[in-house]
């Protein structure tokens, strides 16, 4: 099959790369002309495991072009999948106008009966605006599906080729073959449904993973005043079939693009429809809540007990930038709220991270950077972990406390055992225990 992918960012750079290795002729449409021209020259702009390889073997294939021009690529496709950002807007809303302009564009250039599948991640109800749209625009038949998707950054390709199941928000029989077509060498259950219930699986999905993880920060913080340890509670919680163990970990908090701000998005949407998600609006507080209560452990470790400048002339490592590990993606990650506490209250930072440090340094040119995790925490007064990467589980503890100026770790993501550091002589603060 001929397709078109809208947006060459982390889900439509993936799901180009994959659908051109499982044999289509694939045309990736972006606006940003420098990604364009770079991904040509097999240079992929963010860190994503194997994506690379990907793009070259395919582009050397001459099954993957890259383009800024909607019209090279949208009349040949019989479907285009719009894989554009929907990031919130102030008031949590979903900012539909690149959704929009890449809707508009694709409907100039139709050609023939082409089926338009949206991958982003949209709010229900705006269908008949994009239909008007594309009517306004096309002179051949269209129609339009919702093909939401599940991929997680790290993992993206595996997940792709992989997924647990593959949503086809489709009503006609025409538009569900194009999408189970081209599917089919693709494992996972099928769910075949209309286009708004496509739409809701997606954010009752993420709202139900965020769910998970305030509930996990919510008993941590019981248990801290129990005197318990969330970690063996949460253990024994999710032993249970019933409720498994992903996403119950207590942590700094959850972080991303897209549970923020799909949990926002969703509450909005809800309230739009009539509804109040009040249990949705305690989820984003709980989370909210995880930053202040981990920077709350920072100053009762290390403050001088000012109110406003409580960590003057404190020096702290920061380990860890990505919102989690395998990205160097840090759109809403727990760090930058972190980093952004400590520096107004007069710390200093080193942070280091195995791939997120350029990103971060757009957002923060003036904190240190450590070219590696040894050098980050050398005569520091404390060692931070906001992101659990392996190569921080994995650290010489013996080390860390020669290098640190002071034998204190507050651990975000709970990767170290309390008894052990603390029988080595460490100060430590974990979450929950
Ligand atoms: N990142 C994830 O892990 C993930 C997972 C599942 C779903 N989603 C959803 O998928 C959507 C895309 O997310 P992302 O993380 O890939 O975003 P992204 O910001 O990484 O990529 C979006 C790309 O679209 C391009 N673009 C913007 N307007 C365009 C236009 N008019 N024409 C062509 N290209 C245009 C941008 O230049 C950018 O390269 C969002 O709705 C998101 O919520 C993301």
């Amino acid at each position: 099959m001929t397709l078109t992918i809208v947006g060459a960012g982390y889900v439509g750079l993936v799901t180009a790369a994959v659908f051109a290795d499982l044999g289509n002729r694939v045309f990736c449409v972006d606006i940003v002309r420098e990604k364009v021209e770079g991904l040509k020259k097999g240079k992929v702009p963010f860190f994503e495991p194997s994506l690379t390889e990907y793009v070259v073997r395919n582009q050397a294939a001459k099954r993957l072009f890259f383009t800024t021009n909607y019209s090279e690529a949208v009349p040949k496709s019989q479907a285009v999948f719009i894989c554009v950002g929907t990031p919130p807007k102030n008031n949590g809303e979903a900012d539909l106008s690149y959704l929009f302009a890449a809707v508009e564009e694709t409907a100039k250039n139709l050609s023939g009966y082409t089926l338009i599948a949206i991958k982003s991640t949209i709010p229900i109800g705006f269908e008949d605006d994009l239909e008007a749209t594309v009517k306004k625009y096309a002179k051949t038949k269209f129609e339009f599906g919702a093909c939401p998707e599940f991929l997680r950054e790290g993992t993206a390709i595996e997940d792709t080729l992989h997924p647990d199941r593959i949503v086809i928000g489709a009503t006609s029989k025409k538009a569900q073959k194009v999408l189970l077509e081209l599917h089919a060498p693709i494992s996972g259950e099928r769910i075949i449904c209309d286009v708004r219930s496509a739409q809701l699986i997606k954010y009752a999905a993420n709202a139900l993973l965020a769910t998970k993880v305030s509930f996990a920060n919510a008993l941590a913080a019981l248990c801290e005043k129990m005197g318990a340890d969330v970690k063996k509670v949460l253990a024994g919680v999710g032993a249970d079939r019933r409720i498994g163990h992903s996403f119950l970990y207590p942590g700094v908090g959850y972080g991303g693009s897209c549970l923020p701000k799909d949990v926002l998005a969703f509450i909005h949407l809800a309230n739009h429809f009539g509804y109040d998600f009040d249990l949705l609006r305690s989820v984003d507080a709980v989370n909210n809540g995880q930053i202040e209560a981990f920077i709350g452990k920072v100053r009762t470790a290390l403050g001088n007990g000012h109110l406003k400048r409580g960590l003057a002339g404190k020096k702290v490592a920061v380990l860890g930038l990505a919102f989690k590990p395998n990205t160097d993606d840090i759109r809403d990650a727990p760090s930058v709220k972190v980093i952004n506490h400590l520096v107004d209250l007069g710390a200093e930072v080193t942070a280091y991270d195995p791939q997120a440090m350029a990103n971060a340094r757009k957002i923060f040119p003036k904190i240190k950077y450590a070219p590696n995790v040894y050098k980050a925490i050398e005569g520091q007064d404390a060692m931070l972990v906001v992101t659990e990467w392996s190569e921080f589980r994995e650290m010489d503890l013996s080390v860390i406390k020669k290098l640190l100026k002071r034998p204190i770790i507050i651990d975000g993501r709970n990767i170290f055992d309390p008894e052990k550091v603390k029988g080595l002589g460490f100060k430590y603060y974990g979450i929950g225990r």
